[in-house]
């Protein structure tokens, strides 16, 4: 081969690899509304910054026909490239060869990038398209995972790792994007499961579709697995783009702090009248975080799913936070099994990260009932306390109305080492509400009382003497167990200046191999 002709055989060879499975099946893909893989990292970079690693690499089995089927690539595309002009790691699983399955040498292929990622400190993110592992190569498959498990494990709180998945990820394959950061999900296109509907059937009898077993609506709303739900891979993609930039690149840097357009000492009138007048009344606390935020911009996380607790990612002028939040308008914001563990989650996820935590408190209290006991109210709110306890991150938390009994604890309370604990005129510290609290105080004598016109009165009266002495935040204020009472309109403000002032903030766990948290 002379000169010309090894180059065209290079480029011969590169458009073979990005060929994939051929023609027919990428058509197959594109009838079916998906991407290709090569497609799908060319939408999630910036423009020509993808550089392909191992576009070369084939499997080495021989067995139940494979010698004769031979892909370049085999089956993932790996490499790095830019968002937002900051390098990530990427790996896109392609159903076009073998149905995406994973072999010996595509397992090799995600380590090696997973590998340089955690040497770089950069994000790396899995587009997961597959039909498992890879039938005919057997245990080797099973070890590729385990591999890639194990990469996980270590990376974990170390680079950001995202995954997306837009296609079928049954089995262990499962537990790799499980053990990452964030799971999106394509609507229709996508689903979750360790088990399929054929076992399920035949070992249980129970009769369900893939969808109801394991797709988006499923994940994002039942189980909590994934945490966003995309109605196309586009939009999941640009979510990936969203989502990084309130990350910093790896556990050592700050999350990226940018201009902000929105002015900080901007003061809203409304807060000062968003609480309804009656204690019991509803209203949406999403108002409140997009009235606070930088352009009214938030990346909520977990939106369907236990939608009592709001968690998401926001700037204040400029400075990304995790915002944690109670929703008033579901459930009464009341915590339960599900918010506890998402809140507790989001909150480590933003503690591994740098990122700090604002907190916005309106909670009656944990929920009650055998449902919650049975399922571990106990340990699942053990893991939000715990969460907020060890986080070092700057906490600021704000109590807009309730803040009742053991969920006032758990709310990024100033004894859980919160840095700054605002509240607002409207805010409600206390044991309990006083309803409960005239009940156990006073049944007894209530009790005694016969003419059920006095009766009430006297509760009446009790219930208006325990809301006037303990009903506000000033209680609390007075011990010191809040910093401040603030005018509502100015929460932006206050926020502002306290991110500004926690900025260089240092706190410490004691060393130790790892903390035991109730899991
Ligand atoms: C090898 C596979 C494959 C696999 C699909 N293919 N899955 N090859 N190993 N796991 C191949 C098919 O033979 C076919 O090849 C091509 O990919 C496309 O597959 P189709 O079946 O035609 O596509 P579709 O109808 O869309 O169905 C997709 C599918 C189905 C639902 C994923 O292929 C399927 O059920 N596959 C098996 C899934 C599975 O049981 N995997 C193992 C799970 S256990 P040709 O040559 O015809 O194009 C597991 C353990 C992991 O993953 C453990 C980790 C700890």
């Amino acid at each position: 081969m002379d000169k010309d002709d090894k180059i065209r055989h290079l480029l011969d060879m590169r458009e073979q690899a990005r060929a994939g499975g051929g023609k027919k099946k990428i058509e197959s893909q594109h009838a079916r509304g998906k991407f290709t893989a090569r497609e799908r990292i060319e939408i999630l970079l910036d423009d020509g910054s993808f550089e392909e690693y191992d576009m070369f690499v084939t499997h080495r089995c021989s067995d139940f026909g494979l010698a004769g089927k031979i892909f370049p690539g085999d089956g993932v595309v790996t490499g790095h490239g830019t968002i937002d002009g900051r390098v990530v790691f990427v790996y896109s699983q392609d159903f076009t060869v073998l149905g995406g399955s994973l072999s010996e040498t595509f397992a090799k292929k995600i380590c090696k990038i997973m590998d340089q990622a955690m040497k770089v400190g950069a994000p790396i993110i899995g587009i997961n398209d597959s039909g498992g592992a890879r039938i005919q190569e057997g245990v080797l498959s099973l070890a590729g995972y385990a591999e890639i498990f194990q990469r996980n494990i270590m990376a974990s709180g170390v680079i950001p790792q995202i995954s997306a998945i837009f296609g079928p990820c049954a089995g262990g394959a499962v537990y790799s994007p499980a053990l990452t950061d964030v799971i999106i999900m394509s609507d229709k296109t996508s689903y979750m499961f360790v088990t399929g509907p054929k076992v399920t059937k035949s070992v249980t009898g129970e009769v369900i579709s893939t969808e109801e077993l394991g797709g988006a609506a499923v994940h994002t709303s039942r189980s909590g697995v994934a945490h966003f739900r995309a109605e196309d891979e586009e939009e999941g993609l640009m979510i990936i783009r969203k989502l990084l930039e309130y990350l910093p690149q790896n556990n050592l840097e700050d999350p990226p702090v940018t201009e902000s357009t929105d002015a900080p000492e901007r003061a809203d009138d409304i807060l000062n009248t968003i609480i309804p007048a009656r204690s019991n009344q509803a209203y949406d606390m999403k108002d409140v975080i997009y009235t606070l935020v930088d352009n009214k911009e938030f990346l909520e996380m977990h939106r369907h799913f236990a939608r009592n607790i709001i968690v998401g990612f926001a700037k204040f002028s400029g400075i990304p936070v995790g915002i944690v939040a109670n929703q008033p308008n579901y459930l009464a914001g009341v915590i339960d099994t599900d918010a506890s563990r998402k809140a507790a989650r989001f909150v480590r996820f933003c503690d591994s990260f740098n990122v700090p935590i604002v907190t916005l408190v309106d909670v009656p209290g944990f929920m009650p009932g055998s449902a919650q006991e049975y399922g571990g109210i106990i340990i699942q709110g053990a893991k939000l306390l715990f969460a907020y306890g060890e986080a070092t991150v700057p906490k600021i938390t704000v109590t807009l109305r309730k803040s009742y009994g053991g969920a006032h604890d758990v709310m990024g309370c100033k004894q859980l080492r919160g840095d700054l604990n605002y509240a607002w005129p409207s805010a409600e510290i206390a044991v309990m509400g006083a309803q409960a609290a005239v009940e156990i105080l006073e049944g007894k004598n209530a009790g005694k009382i016969t003419d059920a016109e006095e009766k009430t009165r006297y509760i009446t009266e009790k219930e208006m003497e325990y809301n006037e002495k303990f009903a506000n935040p000033y209680v609390a204020a007075r011990f010191g167990l809040i910093d401040d009472v603030i005018e509502p309109r100015n929460t932006r403000f206050r926020i502002i200046r306290g991110l500004q002032t926690l900025a260089t903030k240092k706190d410490l766990v004691p060393p130790k191999k790892h903390s035991n948290m109730p899991l």
